[in-house]
């Protein structure tokens, strides 16, 4: 367990291909050897019986002389048919008879392994043979050493070959386990080399279309989506600094201005101007704080909502410059955060009575599923190219920071959110005049 903890996956990976090597070397050495062990004793089985056939071959000639010579086998005997050993080999003449077994159911001869047999040491294979004679069987004996399991020298070789395909097994897993994840290796630390300051970089993509380049791939779009996001992040920190630091200067500058003659101060008007600042840095604070929350993903409170209802209450709170036309169909619902959508609503209405010339019009309409509120100005309109650009955190068109200083660049941005947040879109859309601000929310299946 601690092994698998800490070893790498390629040294886990060698030694279970060293191990499996291991085990398959074993288990063909082990038949091998058994198998070459059968052929052994059977061997030594037929030349055993081949020995005492010679000797019966002597015993039909009448040619059996009393001291014989042991040709292939350790011991050999002859029987008379009163079973005295009337021949055999050098050392066994004068001896008993090393074994006491006869071929059995007409059969000519029979083999027997003997631990020992009588007068001689180690196990034997023992064949008797029967050498007819007219006045009766006489039994001949024959005796060779049982064979072992091959001997050391083949032992050694076969271990030593298995030695040799395990280590080389292990070796070639190492190489292969290492070439495979060379890849990975790559990813990883070209992964702990990217930060803050290096996210353009990218991963290694391999050639081979395997789980690896998928892999890289995955890395490669997920520091895509984290490069963007931080992009975005730093234009916002930026955005939001300087805004933030523009007023700041301002009134800094006018207080220093001030202490500097006390007395050509107009203290109340210098006041005024100074109150302006802070004003706008309240403003900028509300608003950041506001997108800080919708990008917490903060969860709106939904209640249905006559969508009519709504924008009325919101066109009644203060009278507009601009004439309001009201084209409000009732019986359109939303499920919304009222608070927000009242906060989305407030923003069209402010920009559009800033841009309109003379008049407003807001229409509330039902389409299939789908609640349309439209919030159309007869000013000049936003540019096509532009028209996703206002959008963006701080973005304020050019005619926009002319005219009026008032605005942070972060009520429509605030206001997309709020729309996405409902599950919606808000987009700009053709008009023959001025700009026409579309929001489109999920119409509530429940009539109220
Ligand atoms: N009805 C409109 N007609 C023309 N341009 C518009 C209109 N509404 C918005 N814009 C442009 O889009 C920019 C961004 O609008 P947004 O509401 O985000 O900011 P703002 O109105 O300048 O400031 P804030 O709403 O935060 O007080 C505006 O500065 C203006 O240039
Ligand atoms: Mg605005």
């Amino acid at each position: 367990m601690l092994l698998r903890n800490r070893a790498s996956l390629r040294t886990r990976m060698t030694l279970t291909a060293g191990a499996v090597a291991a085990l398959v070397c074993v288990t063909i050495s082990v038949a091998i050897v058994i198998g070459m062990h059968g052929k052994d004793v059977n061997d030594n089985r037929h030349r055993a019986v081949e020995a005492t056939e010679r000797v019966v071959v002597l015993v039909r000639e009448g040619r059996l002389p009393r001291v014989l010579r042991p040709r292939g086998v350790r011991a050999i005997q002859v029987l008379d048919v009163h079973r005295r050993v009337i021949a055999a080999s050098e050392d066994l003449v004068g001896k008993p008879a090393i074994a006491s077994f006869h071929p059995a159911g007409g059969e000519l001869t029979a083999v027997r392994d003997l631990c020992p047999p009588t007068g001689l040491t180690g196990c034997m294979t023992v064949a008797s043979h029967w050498a007819i004679q007219p006045e009766g069987n006489w039994v001949v004996y024959a005796g060779r050493p049982v064979p072992g399991y091959g001997g050391p020298t083949f032992v050694l070789l076969l271990a030593g070959v298995s030695l040799l395909v395990t280590a080389m097994t292990a070796a070639g897993a190492y190489r292969v386990v290492g070439r495979t994840l060379a890849p990975v290796d790559a990813i990883r630390s070209e992964v702990a080399e990217i930060t803050a300051t290096g996210l353009g970089r990218r991963v290694p993509v391999p050639k081979n279309r395997d789980e690896i380049r998928s892999l890289a791939e995955t890395v490669n779009d997920t520091l895509d989506r984290v490069e963007s996001a931080y992009e975005q992040l730093r234009r916002f920190t930026s955005d939001a600094s300087h805004d933030l630091r523009s007023p700041i200067t301002a009134m800094r500058a006018q207080l220093e201005e001030a202490l500097m003659y006390p007395e050509d101060r107009d203290w109340p008007q210098m006041t005024r101007a100074v109150l302006q600042g802070v004003e706008r840095l309240q403003a900028v604070v509300t608003d950041l704080l506001t997108l800080a929350r919708l990008d917490a993903g903060e969860p709106p409170r939904h209640v249905s909502t006559h969508l009519a209802g709504l924008v009325t209450a919101e066109l009644d709170r203060y009278p507009r410059k601009a004439e309001i036309v009201r084209a409000l169909n009732g019986g359109v619902v939303v499920e919304c955060d009222r608070l927000r959508l009242s906060r989305l609503l407030a923003n069209l209405l402010d920009n559009a009575e800033r841009h309109a010339k003379s008049q407003i019009t807001v229409t509330v309409r039902g389409e299939p599923g789908v609640a349309v509120l439209e919030v159309l100005d007869d000013g000049d309109g936003v540019p096509v190219e532009m028209r996703e650009v206002v959008f963006r955190r701080f973005a304020r068109l050019e005619a926009s920071r002319n005219r009026d200083c008032g605005g942070t660049g972060l009520g429509l941005a605030i206001a997309r959110q709020i729309a996405e947040a409902h599950g919606g879109t808000l987009t700009i859309e053709d008009s023959e005049k001025g700009a026409r601000f579309v929001l489109r929310l999920p119409r509530a299946h429940v009539w109220m």
